[in-house]
């Protein structure tokens, strides 16, 4: 197996500590929240923001206007459409559909102040090499949840026969054709597994993904690539195998529902013991967490796309590990741990993927919840009635929306500080919730 040199990055990875700098004139909006209401009702999941950025980016594989239906209205959606306009391409957007017209940019540079606001701009960096031979992309540094290195995106791509150096913070890459190779991804990983399939579309030869990730967004990205001309075999299993071609054409695809969101809604109906549907999701993507609320006690409902939790008044501490999908996903972890503070007994949670992403934990205690963490384990004694409600702080976006959950749980009031996190990857989620009955608002603070 190919050992590429261990890449260093220059730039220590950030870390935000809660203290993102914000841009002048961003409102610092709060949500107010009133909890101890039971949510019923039936509400719609948007398109999967994780499927969503990577289509996005693999649009630069291909000149030509391609059409996006069913699209997130996201901040994140908003910066990646400001990196494709840095990059000669044209975006509109008429309701949940954009169009994106590429164009050969006149710079590949990727700047850090876009970067800096969303890490996933690194999924540029294949595209832009396989097609134009270039990319200047800066650095995404850390983020709250960990130092996110990206050398599992780096070495695949020298394999592939790039010239890569990290300089000011910069990855900068250039190539000839790159050609096909046996890559083996050391662990599992979503962007290097959708940067290298994008870059060995175009690449001489074919490339096969060994340890690939299997999340449901990288079938949608195989699937978008394939409409687009790729040849591509496996996607959701952990080989897949890429045979380059010359050219692709643009495409129009329609975004898978997020999964994420659909169990972050679940979530709403259980912590409250209300009665909620949700739909348009993919029930098959959440398997493992309607496991776990069932083994906590949920009588949880499925159909084709949609999923229904029943009226629960009492439920039951269970352990989560999470894991690369089809394991526990780590994006619900947060929002999983605030159904347990509600839960009789201990669950002990433990975050295999991140190294930081317990910062919801001292939110949750602020609000009585009775959680001791160590390390990457949380230990949470459930007691159900006892959350109070607080003032708290998001940290992250699925903190966010742990928080959120637990307010909605909570006797009294709730104020939700710093909720851009919340924006970047929720579409309107305190409308959502509203629409179920919850006593939420969103409350836009001074200026900054
Ligand atoms: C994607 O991030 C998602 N983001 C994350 O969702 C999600 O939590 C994560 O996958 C895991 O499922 C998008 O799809 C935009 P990874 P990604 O590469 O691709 C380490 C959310 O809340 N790693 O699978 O960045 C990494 O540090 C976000 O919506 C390396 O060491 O995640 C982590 O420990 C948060 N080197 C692990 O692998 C690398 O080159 C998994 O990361 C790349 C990753």
């Amino acid at each position: 197996m190919y050992k590429a040199p261990l890449i260093v990055q220059t730039s220590p990875a950030k870390r935000h500590i809660g203290t993102t700098r914000l841009d002048q004139g961003q409102k610092m909006d709060v949500i107010v929240i009133n909890g101890g209401k039971a949510l019923e009702g039936t509400v719609a999941v948007s398109g999967a923001k994780n499927a969503a950025l990577p289509l996005l980016f693999a649009s630069l594989l291909a000149e030509g206007e391609h059409t996006f239906h069913n699209v997130p209205r996201l901040k994140d959606i908003d910066s990646t459409e400001l990196l494709l306009n840095h990059l000669n391409c044209a975006t509109r957007r008429v309701g949940n559909q954009l169009k994106v017209t590429v164009n050969r940019p006149d710079s590949f540079v990727a700047p850090y102040d876009i970067v800096r606001k969303m890490r996933a701009s690194i999924l540029c960096l294949g595209p832009l090499l396989a097609r134009y031979g270039k990319a200047k992309v800066s650095l995404p540094g850390g983020c709250a949840i960990g130092s996110r290195p990206i050398n599992m995106h780096i070495e695949p791509l020298l394999q592939l026969g790039a010239k890569i150096e990290i300089e000011n913070g910069y990855v900068i890459a250039q190539t000839g054709k790159l050609v096909g190779d046996r890559i083996v991804f050391e662990k599992v990983t979503v962007g290097g597994t959708e940067n290298i399939m994008m870059a060995a579309t175009l690449a001489r030869g074919t490339t096969v993904l060994e340890n690939a990730a299997m999340e449901p967004e990288i079938a949608d990205l195989a699937h978008c690539l394939r409409n687009m001309g790729a040849r591509i075999e496996g996607e959701g299993s952990s080989v897949i195998s890429i045979e380059g071609v010359d050219e692709l054409h643009p495409c129009e695809h329609g975004v898978i529902p997020d999964r994420i969101e659909a169990g972050t809604l679940l979530i709403s109906g259980a912590i409250t013991g209300g009665d909620v549907r949700v739909e348009q999701c993919v029930p098959g993507d959440i398997q493992t967490l309607i496991m776990k609320m069932r083994e906590s006690g949920f009588d949880l409902e499925t159909g084709e796309d949609w999923v229904r939790v029943k009226p629960c008044d009492h439920w039951t501490a269970v352990d989560i590990d999470t894991a690369p999908h089809p394991g526990f996903p780590t994006d619900l972890q947060a929002q999983f741990m605030a159904l347990m503070t509600q839960a009789s007994g201990t669950s002990v949670i433990t975050e295999q993927i991140f190294e930081n992403r317990f910062m919801h934990v001292q939110e949750l205690v602020r609000m009585g919840a009775n959680i001791t963490q160590k390390s990457q384990v949380a230990v949470v004694h459930g007691n159900p009635g006892e959350l109070g409600g607080a003032p708290v702080m998001a940290t992250d976006l699925r903190a966010s929306a742990c928080l959120v959950l637990a307010g909605l749980a909570a006797t009294g009031k709730t104020v939700v500080n710093r909720i851009y996190h919340l924006d970047r990857g929720y579409d309107h989620l305190e409308k959502k919730l509203q629409g179920l009955g919850a006593r939420i608002e969103r409350h836009p603070e001074a200026h900054i």
